[in-house]
């Protein structure tokens, strides 16, 4: 019997011990007990980080959807798979079941099927959090379609990039959007980003806000028709363990993003695993991730891991403000959730509205509280903690990465001592590595460093689409033989690992993993700008805001600087997306640069945090004297 189900703390480290000893049989033993095969592998693992090269369940044939909806369907056809609850709380929530999934992927299968795409083949998901987004994405996996999930709030440029990245064959998305109080023109978007996407022959279109949207012949297509004339029945494409199932893009530190590639089976084992234990799901609890599907967290924490073992999961298409900051907590008394995973910069803007949007709800269902996406600080954690959980829901504070496919260091809830701000243990076949500057690994507790994980997992990424060369630089050539998280962390005396924050060009603004080099590239694109340097801030309620140092070209006429922050934060709108909008602007005549021409981040940063007691040598730089200057104006 293999522990799929960790209940204790002896349990864990023994079953940790084992999953680090002899990993093969660890997660054989896994995957032959909890999981549906069409063929078994030949070989469980084999790898090598110099190439990086890593294979799990090499031979074995299978495909994901037959285990996240199938063979439910004995046991569990008329449970509830996905709770959807609308953006209005008026309008009724809709429970679709293992039965009815299991159609509607069929269905929406088939209408890819008609409309020529085939195994391999990539689709590009803009979609809002309705359920066609869930279930267009199951019904890639079962055709055995890549799909290339866009987060519904990038904009036309950010999203006609990875359309092409991944030369996608064809988009999904609905005419419009809600979002609170506000509506999208989400197809507006889809239509202006396809002015530079030779590559996509047909789009679908979802019927969401019913919005008067241009269709153009040949190309586009309603959705809902095409559904409801398509047979409920599609065999699942077999897929070999390693076969791509969904490309998601993440930024990095150029401005082309990385589309992450994972695969099938790997992948599967590892997503249901850490669920059932990070969660402590039981058969009858309702579970709910607050994130979007855009990101990893909803691939892998809505859709695919909870699915995997039967779970009813919770998918929410509105905002934590509207109609008021209650909303997470009426759909906690309505829906009656057990397991509620959110984001810090979520539970720091409710943090600041009063108690009694909390007291008036019943939260007595809830058991376990999560936590994702950036360091919780010790306050938001009490908080949480104190208001939400009563004092008696441990909260997992689960650290991971896109890149890494699923959690990787987490508490178990009611197995692992919780400690504020700490994410605690390694999961179970997890096995991390503090760096020190010279690349030497640092033993024994008590230590802080840079984050690497020394030894392969079923979920990680098995490339960059197209550029396997950028992914070896970028995760494994830091540290020979590891893969570098970017993160720094430390370990503390009983060896629990808390994350400090990245240590690379990535910012994290409410839980969002925004590279600099693309925000700069947006900003540079503005005919009055010269040059510009992006670092991040504290910020109470995102965790960091982001501070922008522009340099002005000298025309010799004088702009209006309220104006052009303006224009700057509207040009980063239309490339990245809202979110990556700058807080603050500060105009100046020179960035601190090293002799090579590099800029001196790490004193940008420093002044930003308004903390210049120790800027250290700055006598080295290529121009000294704007560092003053930089001083002097800092807002
Ligand atoms: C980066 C990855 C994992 C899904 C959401 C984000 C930061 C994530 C934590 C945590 C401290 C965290 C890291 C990481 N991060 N979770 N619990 N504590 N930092 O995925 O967009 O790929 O971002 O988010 O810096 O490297 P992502």
């Amino acid at each position: 019997m293999s522990n799929y189900h960790i209940k204790h703390l002896e349990e864990y480290y023994q079953v940790y011990r084992k999953s680090v000893r002899e990993p093969e049989n660890f997660w054989e033993e896994i995957a032959e007990e909890h999981f549906m095969w069409q063929r078994k592998w030949d070989n469980v693992l084999s790898w090598d980080f110099s190439k990086p090269e890593v294979k799990w369940f090499e031979g074995a044939q299978l495909n994901i959807t037959e285990n996240c909806i199938d063979r439910h369907l004995s046991t569990r056809g008329d449970k509830t798979a996905i709770l959807f609850e609308p953006n209005d709380p008026k309008e009724a929530a809709e429970h679709i079941t293992y039965n009815q999934l299991h159609e509607r992927v069929n269905q929406f299968a088939n209408v890819l099927k008609d409309q020529g795409i085939k195994k391999g083949d990539r689709v590009c998901i803009y979609l809002p959090m309705i359920p066609e987004l869930a279930i267009s994405v199951l019904a890639c996996a079962r055709i055995g379609a890549i799909h290339s999930v866009v987060f519904a709030g990038f904009s036309a440029t950010a999203l006609s990039t990875r359309i092409n990245d991944s030369d996608c064959k064809m988009v999904l998305t609905s005419d419009g959007s809600y979002r609170g109080a506000k509506t999208i023109d989400l197809k507006g978007i889809v239509d202006e980003a396809l002015e530079s996407c030779d590559g996509v022959k047909s789009v679908l279109v979802a019927k969401r806000i019913n919005s008067d949207i241009q269709m153009k012949s040949g190309r586009d297509k309603w959705l809902q028709p095409l559904l409801e004339n398509a047979s409920k029945a599609c065999e699942a494409e077999v897929m070999d363990a390693e076969d791509p199932l969904f490309i998601l893009y993440t930024s990095g530190s150029t401005g082309k993003p990385k589309g992450m590639v994972h695969t099938s089976a790997g992948y599967m084992v590892h997503t249901a695993y850490t669920f059932k234990n990070v969660f402590q799901y039981r058969e009858n609890d309702v579970y709910w991730c607050t994130a979007d599907i855009g990101w990893i967290t909803g691939h892998s924490y809505i859709v695919y891991g909870p699915l995997a073992n039967g779970a009813t999961t919770v998918m929410f298409e509105g905002v934590p403000s509207y109609p008021d900051f209650g909303r997470f907590w009426e759909i906690v008394e309505k829906h009656k959730i057990n397991q509620f995973y959110t984001a810090p910069t979520a539970i720091r803007a409710l943090a600041k509205e009063g108690l009694e949007l909390i007291e008036k709800h019943d939260l007595s269902s809830l058991k376990v509280l999560g936590s994702v996406g950036e360091p919780i600080n010790e306050e938001a954690w009490h908080w949480y903690n104190d208001n939400v959980g009563k004092k008696k829901s441990p909260i997992v504070d689960t650290w991971w990465q896109t890149e890494t496919g699923g959690i990787m260091i987490t508490p178990i809830p009611f197995v692992t001592p919780t400690k504020p701000t700490y994410a605690t243990l390694p999961f179970i076949g997890i096995q991390p590595a503090l760096m020190d500057e010279n690349g030497k690994e640092l033993k024994g507790n008590q230590v802080e460093g840079r984050l690497c994980i020394k030894f392969p997992w079923p979920s990680m990424a098995r490339t960059i689409w197209g550029n396997h060369q950028r992914y070896k630089e970028t995760y494994f050539s830091a540290y020979e033989n590891k893969y570098f998280t970017g993160d720094g962390a430390l370990r503390d005396e009983v060896g629990y690992y808390r994350i400090t924050g990245r240590v690379d060009d990535v910012i994290i603004v409410s839980g969002h993993n925004l590279g600099t080099a693309p925000i700069e590239d947006a900003i540079n694109e503005h005919p009055a700008v010269a040059e510009s340097a992006i670092v991040g801030f504290p910020h109470d309620v995102k965790g960091n805001a982001l501070y922008g140092y522009v340099i002005l070209k000298d025309t010799g006429e004088s702009r209006d600087h309220n104006n052009l922050r303006k224009e700057i934060n509207q040009i980063i709108t239309e490339h990245i997306g809202p979110i990556a909008k700058l807080d603050k602007i500060q105009f100046t005549s020179g960035l601190p640069k090293t002799r090579s021409g590099k800029i001196m981040r790490r004193i940008l940063r420093k002044i930003a945090h308004k903390d210049t007691s120790n800027l250290g040598d700055t006598s080295t730089l290529l121009n000294p004297e704007v560092v003053q200057e930089i001083m002097d104006n800092v807002l």
